[in-house]
């Protein structure tokens, strides 16, 4: 299912405020050996991925933990994963490397252009407040045509989402992620889907390619 609402978001200026102000690194300091979102939702990521990330690829897993969600039967050439714990990624047996890099503080990635052929964000990108310098970095780091896929449910720390992601619906929420590709000036053909399992968790996912 695609979306057909086409929501106008209007940010106010306290749109990237979020309850918990500390440093995210005291937030993430005690590792998370769990899921975010339940098995079926999980699959239905799975799938996003199965569908379009070829073989072979650089994927770059941006807020990663314990799991990436890569189909098992597909061969990545490697897998980065960016995080704020050590801990989680060190666990995660889809990533082939792994860095801590808060993001909230430098938006930079710590890559060179062209690095990667996939990118990833999965139930993270509502912790970002400066999610327009990160995407514009995805854009940076990523071949052309490369697919960054943006997934969400609704489920996430209350306390570290930011103030605009809590004012919206959950279709809204994807029209707020297409604004912020169209912001970034590097993406196109952005999709919007809903695959959303029956009596599991939601799940949206917002696919653009790199220009
Ligand atoms: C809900 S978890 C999702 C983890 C993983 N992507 C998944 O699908 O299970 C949110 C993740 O965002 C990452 N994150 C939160 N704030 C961040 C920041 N400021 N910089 C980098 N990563 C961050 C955390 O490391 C955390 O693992």
């Amino acid at each position: 299912m695609v979306f057909e609402k086409n929501y106008k978001i209007q940010l106010t200026d306290d749109a990237f405020r979020r309850a918990d102000e500390a440093p995210d690194e005291k937030f993430y300091a005690i590792p998370r050996f769990t899921s975010h979102i339940d098995l079926y939702a999980i699959e239905a990521v799975t799938e996003i991925y199965r569908q379009y990330i070829p073989e072979n690829t650089a994927v770059l897993d941006l807020m990663s933990s314990l799991l990436s969600h890569l189909p098992e039967e597909i061969h990545y050439q490697r897998v980065v994963g960016l995080g704020m714990n050590a801990r989680e990624m060190a666990n995660n047996k889809q990533l082939t490397d792994s860095l801590v890099h808060d993001l909230n503080i430098n938006p930079i990635l710590p890559f060179g252009n062209n690095d990667f052929g996939a990118g990833l964000i999965c139930v993270s990108i509502d912790y970002l407040v400066q999610p327009v310098a990160v995407l514009k970095e995805m854009g940076r780091v990523l071949k052309s045509k490369s697919p960054l896929i943006i997934t969400y449910s609704n489920r996430f720390f209350e306390t570290k989402a930011t103030a605009a992601w809590l004012s919206l619906s959950d279709d809204q929420r994807a029209y707020l992620i297409k604004s912020f590709l169209t912001e970034a000036g590097c993406f196109e053909d952005i999709e919007l889907m809903d695959r959303s399992p029956k009596a599991a968790d939601p799940l949206f996912a917002v696919v653009a390619r790199v220009v």
